[in-house]
């Protein structure tokens, strides 16, 4: 045995911490729970760059590599006194240099499989880039698209966060949170964030206890039993107890309900932040609200390092600032730092953007789009690549393409936010792709800026227009336009953007020209006033390095579009919020808007496919049932179109008698359906009363009542199953 047993990996975990802390004095204890930015973020909101000190718990945000990481890595390990190894961290969201779809697109796949492996490979690159841990998945439900936030996320639907959560986890971490290839995952922003108030970042919350527990948690559970090694608290104030000091939610919930033994991590400054929130400005009360509350690790502020004194005072008690370091050892014992603590130094072209890389990327890209509206077959423009028969517009010399607007040829717009070290030369953007396959028969305009009142390029868009087969307007909004600290008071088309789209549709409609709107951005627009001028909508979102190429396959037919989305896109910014599980009115046909139609233009689940698929009648192995029974819901799907193409399929309940009012309808499972033309398959689904018809009431027990339930195949067809007492 070492003379150090905490180094002794014969020893259980526990042990070997057990060991550390006994030999830890309070500065190195606290020293544990400060993390310190290394470099300046890509994120301009975070302000201020720390300077290394060995002994400190985590460094982050630095972007020198991991022979630079290594170095400092070296310090801790060889030259302190417990050599303890630091943890470095980055925002590497939805990749670290092959940038996939951002988070809501990826949503729209409804392919958790395939985030996985992407989540994978990001893992890999940001090892290689001297992270050991990631600051993701960000699974905050969100509903009001003006909060820049919502592009980060996995849409408005708990129940798909909580599985995007669970497979960006196994991605992240692999079978082995000690592999070389893994990283430590971080659910954030616990809990709640996403309800900001107005959609404007930062602001107070106010989530009760039931939509905390019916909307908020449920990703999160999903995430901690995945095994996610830690969680990041939220900047928001959660209905008056801000989330980094939340004793419910950080200890109760977390700790005691869900036994989390992972380590709590809060957000940017967010403990020295509680002064501008009003709960205090003293560094002490701060650190010890937060600490006692259970947030265990102090992100860049450095509030934390009262600590000593605290428990000197007696203000604060030393077991709880062992319990927070017990937990922040248990993950780097986890994670094998202590026998493993360097990264391995390989050259770029052998660890990042590789080939088999991109492939994926390219896929989920394609993947994620979403065919929001295709009027008599506007696309695809070429039958090229997708079965025979597949409708579209084709002549002799192949079709000339207009492509117009601000995003046809910015690449950088299709990466997003938080694209860590992508870069948008690696990238291409749609006109390129689109050239790449039709070569000069494209005729590109800019036509207008994303947010100008500059009308000059309009000629030349209709010009062009005039001179081509088919129209693609890539319109929407740039990078920075969605993310942190990014709210918008209105989510209409920014600038003229709808008055090209006016232009273009006029001239279009002269010589019968199809016009297609291809849209890039991370929020849902406002489409009221567009959607009715254009014969097809692509919602492409921010696609990531590959996305140019997997727009043009889907314009082009190589690929049959199968997205559907995971937010609903409300028709004008007056609209919001609107999403599909919204509860019951009390008069459903009254007290709407006067002014604009109230539902959503397109809603959760919505998407369109080169071809169509028609629903059988769901059968249910039994229409009444006890608590304890199980029964299935089959339902058979035929590709009743002229191409392949994948379905989802989506199951809903509707519990429309409950003691707690319930929402018109729970998204509870979904399966992908991979189909030729005329194939037929029959899609299962197996209901456990408990987990498929029970509701969290108040302080988040499962009920479940007896009574009428319905379940629903995609909105398609349903059938109703009564459930005994
Ligand atoms: C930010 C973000 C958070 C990010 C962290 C580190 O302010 O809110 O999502 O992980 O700081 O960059």
């Amino acid at each position: 045995m070492t003379s150090q047993p905490y180094r002794d990996t014969s020893l259980s975990v526990e042990a070997r911490i057990d060991d550390l802390l006994d030999r830890m004095t309070i500065d190195e204890k606290t020293d544990q729970l400060i993390q310190i930015p290394l470099g300046a973020d890509e994120n301009p909101n975070n302000i201020g760059e720390g300077t290394f000190r060995p002994t400190v718990g985590s460094m982050l945000a630095s972007r020198r590599g991991a022979a630079a990481h290594n170095a400092y890595q070296r310090i801790a390990v060889e030259d302190t006194r417990l050599g303890i190894p630091i943890l470095f961290g980055q925002d590497v969201i939805h990749g670290c240099y092959t940038i996939f779809p951002h988070s809501i697109a990826q949503a729209c796949s409804f392919d958790p499989e395939l985030a996985t492996r992407a989540a994978r490979i990001a893992a890999r690159e940001a090892r290689a880039m001297g992270y050991h841990w990631t600051f993701s998945p960000m699974i905050d439900v969100a509903r009001d698209p003006r909060w820049g936030r919502v592009v980060e996320g996995y849409g408005e639907d708990p129940y798909l966060n909580g599985v995007f959560a669970a497979a960006v986890v196994r991605g992240y971490q692999g079978d082995d949170l000690a592999s070389r290839d893994s990283v430590a995952a971080c659910l954030k922003h616990f809990v709640g964030y996403g309800a900001s108030e107005g959609g404007r970042d930062y602001s107070y919350t106010d989530v009760s206890r039931r939509a905390l527990w019916e909307t908020y948690l449920p990703p999160y559970r999903a995430g901690v039993a995945a095994g996610a090694a830690t969680i990041m608290s939220s900047f928001n104030d959660i209905t008056g107890v801000p989330a980094v000091a939340n004793h419910y939610t950080l200890t109760e919930v977390l700790r005691n309900r869900w036994g989390f033994d992972g380590f709590v991590v809060s957000d940017w400054a967010a403990v020295r932040q509680l002064a501008a929130q009003g709960l205090s400005a003293d560094p002490r009360v701060q650190t010890k609200r937060c600490l006692e509350a259970g947030n265990e690790m102090d992100m860049t502020d450095e509030v934390y390092a009262c600590i000593p004194d605290l428990v000197r005072t007696g203000a604060l008690d030393e077991s709880v600032v062992d319990e927070a370091v017990r937990r922040v050892l248990r993950i780097k014992m986890r994670m094998g730092l202590f026998e493993n603590p360097y990264f391995d130094e390989k050259p770029a072209d052998e660890v990042f953007l590789l080939p088999e890389y991109k492939s994926v990327a390219q896929d989920f890209a394609a993947e994620s789009c979403v065919l929001l509206k295709n009027r008599d077959s506007a696309l695809p423009i070429l039958n090229s690549g997708v079965d025979s028969g597949t409708a579209g517009r084709e002549s002799s010399s192949g079709p000339r393409v207009a492509v117009i607007g601000p995003a046809a040829d910015d690449a950088d717009a299709l990466l997003g936010s938080w694209r860590c070290l992508g870069r948008a030369e690696d990238a291409m953007s749609i006109c390129a792709g689109l050239e790449k396959r039709l070569g000069d028969a494209v005729r590109h305009a800019r036509g207008c800026d994303y947010d100008s009142d500059d009308r000059t390029g309009f000629d030349d868009a209709v010009r062009v227009t005039e001179n081509s087969d088919v129209a693609v307007l890539c319109l929407g909004e740039p990078s920075d336009w969605t993310g942190e600290n990014a709210s918008r008071a209105s989510i209409e088309l920014p600038g003229v953007q709808a008055e090209l789209v006016r232009s273009v549709a006029e001239a279009a409609r002269v010589r019968d020209v199809p016009v297609v709107l291809v849209l890039v951005g991370g929020r849902p627009l406002g489409l009221k006033q567009v959607e009715p001028q254009v014969d097809a909508i692509v919602q492409a979102w921010q696609p990531g390095t590959m996305g140019g190429a997997a727009i043009a396959a889907i314009l082009l037919g190589n690929r049959n579009p199968s997205g559907k989305l995971a937010i609903s896109f409300p028709r004008t910014t007056g609209n919001i919020p609107t999403y599909y599980c919204e509860h019951s009115r009390a008069r459903p046909s009254m007290g709407l808007y006067r002014d604009v139609e109230s539902d959503a233009l397109f809603e959760l689940g919505h998407g369109l496919s080169y071809t169509t698929f028609a629903y059988g009648e769901i059968s249910l192995s039994a229409v009444e049932i006890s608590p304890s029974d199980r029964i299935t819901a089959v339902v058979e799907v035929r590709n009743s179109g002229a191409c392949a193409g994948t379905e989802t399929v989506l199951w809903y309940v509707r519990d429309p008698e409950a003691s707690i009012t319930q929402p018109v309808r729970r998204l509870v499972a979904f399966e992908r359906l991979e189909l030729s033309a005329g194939e037929s398959a029959r899609v299962t689904l197996d209901i456990d009363p408990a987990k498929h018809l029970s509701y969290p009431d108040f302080d988040g027990n499962q009920v479940l009542e007896p009574g009428v339930f319905i379940i629903e195949a995609s909105r398609r067809t349903e059938k109703q199953v009564r459930l005994r007492a």
